[in-house]
């Protein structure tokens, strides 16, 4: 499963690079605006920072606009995914792009006809937010495994399943044991994934019996 991170704020994208666990960014409007920054410039210096795809979004809703706007966010650098929203307008420009050789990102996908569509247009990724389906009492990871359950019925789509909107590990691991291909997690939700209280507890109790044998390995 690759691991994408879902922020715009360079400092914790530098500092999560370093575990050598992030195969890609995914950013948004709200992300963006979040930093304060030139969204073009603080793109360009994650795709420096993270050689997998990096997600931008583009924020015309209207298809000609989409395309100018995918057009020139692409030429950003080579690992840029365009982000488009999951309209009609949004398939258009997915199916336009990704025929000019760009890889998109169809975004704000909520249910398994959607994900359809955007196969069926030629997106690189479809980003179903569970964690906002979650906070309606319906169950997000039931729409992973649809997503799943279609895609695999057919040879010919070829998009990744980039599960987004992440709340917790249980949604990550859900996601795995499900076959979801990417999964974009906040920062903190990675670091979360490491974490376990026995773990802690078993590394004191070594570190103190050692301690108590006087040694040293170097
Ligand atoms: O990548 C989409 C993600 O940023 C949305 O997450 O928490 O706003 O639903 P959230």
């Amino acid at each position: 499963m690759k691991f994408f991170i879902d922020t715009a704020d360079i400092a914790e994208i530098r500092d999560l690079a370093a575990t050598g666990m992030v195969d890609g960014v995914t950013t948004n409007p709200s992300l963006v605006a979040k930093t304060g920054r030139n969204f073009l410039e603080a793109i360009a210096e994650i795709c420096e920072v993270v050689p997998g795809p990096v997600s931008a979004e583009v924020t015309a809703t209207d298809f000609a606009t989409m395309l100018t706007e995918g057009r020139k966010l692409a030429k950003i650098a080579s690992n840029i995914a365009v982000k488009v929203p999951l309209t009609w307008d949004g398939l258009k420009a997915c199916k336009a792009l990704s025929d000019d050789g760009i890889m998109v990102n169809v975004t704000l996908c909520f249910s398994p006809s959607q994900a359809l569509l955007a196969a069926k247009a030629g997106a690189s990724f479809i980003s179903p937010f569970v964690g906002r389906l979650d906070d309606i009492s319906i169950d997000g990871m039931d729409l992973i495994a649809e997503i799943r359950q279609i895609y695999d019925n057919y040879e010919t789509l070829a998009t990744e399943i980039l599960v987004a909107s992440i709340r917790h590990p249980r949604h990550v691991v859900d996601s795995a044991k499900m076959g979801a291909d990417v999964a974009t997690l906040p920062p903190n939700v990675l670091r979360a994934l490491a974490n376990h209280p026995l773990t802690d507890k078993g590394l004191d109790a070594f570190l103190k019996d050692w301690a108590k044998t006087g040694q040293s390995i170097l």
